[in-house]
C-alpha cells in the first residue's frame, strides 16, 4: 500500500474521475475526503467506495468553503497529506457566440478554484510541518488552442502554468505540486461535450465521441480508470523528487 495512513482531499469527487482517484487513494490505504458542490453525490459516492472515504461540503468558487473543508479534513483525519484539485467545469461556443457569464464560471471553477484551493491546503500543510503532496488536473486542452474551447483550453493552460508557479514557491516546505493532462476521458463529462459538439457541429450525438475515440494513438478514448496509476504514483513517496511537472495521460495524444 502505497499511500497507507495518507489523509487526501479530491474536489469534485462525486462521480467520474475524480471518483475513480478517490477509490484508488483507499484501495492504496489512504483515508479520501470526497469534496463536491453536490453534496449529496459526495455522501452516495463516500459511502459505496467505502468507509475511509467521508464526504466534504466543498464549493471551489468561495474561499469559506474551501476554508470549512480543509479544517474539516484537519478534524477528521489530523490534517492533509494529499490534495487533488480536480473539479473542473466544461464549455464550448464559437468566439462570436463566448459569453461573459461562461468565461467567468469557468475560470472561476478551473483556474480560481484550483489556486485557492491549493493556497488553503499548502497553508494547513506548512503549518503542520510535513509536507505534502498537490495535484492538478489539467488538460490535453491546456496544450494547444482548439476551435470551439477557447475559454477551457485557456483554463487548463492556466492550470499547467500556476502548477509550476506553485511546485516552485511550494518545494522548499517539501510539498511537491504537479499535474496530469489527460486526453479524453469517457463519462458524464464527455456525454456533456459531445452534446455541446452535436449542437455547435452540427453531428448526431455520439459522432464526435467515436471520432475522438478513433483519433487516440492508443485506439479509444480514455477511461478513468487509466489515469488512477499517475495519480497514486504523484502522491507517493517515490514521486519525492518530483517538482512543477505536467504529465501527459492520454494514450499517446500529446507529447511534450
Ligand atoms: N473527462 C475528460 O475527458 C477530461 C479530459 C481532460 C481533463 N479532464 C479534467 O479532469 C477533471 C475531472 O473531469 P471529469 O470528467 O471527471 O468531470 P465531471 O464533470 O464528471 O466531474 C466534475 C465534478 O466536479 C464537481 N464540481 C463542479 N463544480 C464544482 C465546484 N464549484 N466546487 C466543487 N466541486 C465542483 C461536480 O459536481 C462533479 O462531481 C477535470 O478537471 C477535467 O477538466 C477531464
Amino acid at each position: 500500500m502505497r499511500l497507507r495512513g495518507k489523509s487526501a482531499l479530491i474536489t469534485g469527487s462525486a462521480r467520474g474521475i475524480g471518483r475513480a482517484f478517490a477509490e484508488a487513494y483507499m484501495r492504496e490505504g489512504a483515508t479520501v475526503a470526497i469534496g463536491d458542490i453536490n453534496l449529496e453525490a459526495a455522501e452516495k459516492t463516500a459511502s459505496e467506495i467505502g468507509r475511509n472515504a467521508y464526504a466534504v461540503k466543498l464549493d471551489v468558487t468561495d474561499l469559506a468553503s474551501i476554508d470549512e473543508a480543509v479544517k474539516a479534513v484537519e478534524a477528521r483525519a489530523g490534517g492533509l497529506d494529499i490534495l487533488i484539485n480536480n473539479a473542473a467545469l466544461f464549455d464550448l461556443a464559437p468566439i462570436v457566440e463566448i459569453t461573459k457569464t461562461s468565461y467567468d464560471k469557468l475560470f472561476s471553477v478551473n483556474v480560481a478554484g484550483t489556486l485557492f484551493t491549493l493556497q488553503a491546503a499548502a497553508r494547513s500543510m506548512i503549518a503542520r510541518g510535513k509536507g505534502g503532496k498537490i495535484i492538478n488536473m489539467a488538460s490535453q486542452a491546456g496544450r494547444r488552442g482548439e476551435a470551439l474551447v477557447t475559454v477551457y483550453c485557456a483554463t487548463k493552460a492556466a492550470v499547467i502554468s500556476l502548477t509550476q508557479s506553485a511546485g516552485l514557491d511550494l518545494i522548499k516546505h517539501r510539498i511537491n505540486v504537479n499535474a496530469i493532462a489527460p486526453g479524453v476521458v469517457d463519462g458524464e463529462h464527455w456525454d456533456h461535450v459531445d452534446a455541446l459538439f452535436a449542437k455547435f457541429e452540427n453531428r448526431p450525438r455520439g459522432e464526435k465521441k467515436r471520432l475522438v475515440g478513433e483519433a487516440v494513438p492508443y485506439g479509444r478514448m480514455g477511461t478513468a480508470q487509466d489515469l488512477t496509476g499517475m495519480a497514486v504514483f504523484l502522491a507517493s513517496d517515490e514521486a519525492e523528487y518530483i517538482v512543477a511537472q505536467t504529465y501527459n495521460v492520454d494514450g499517446g495524444q500529446w507529447m511534450s
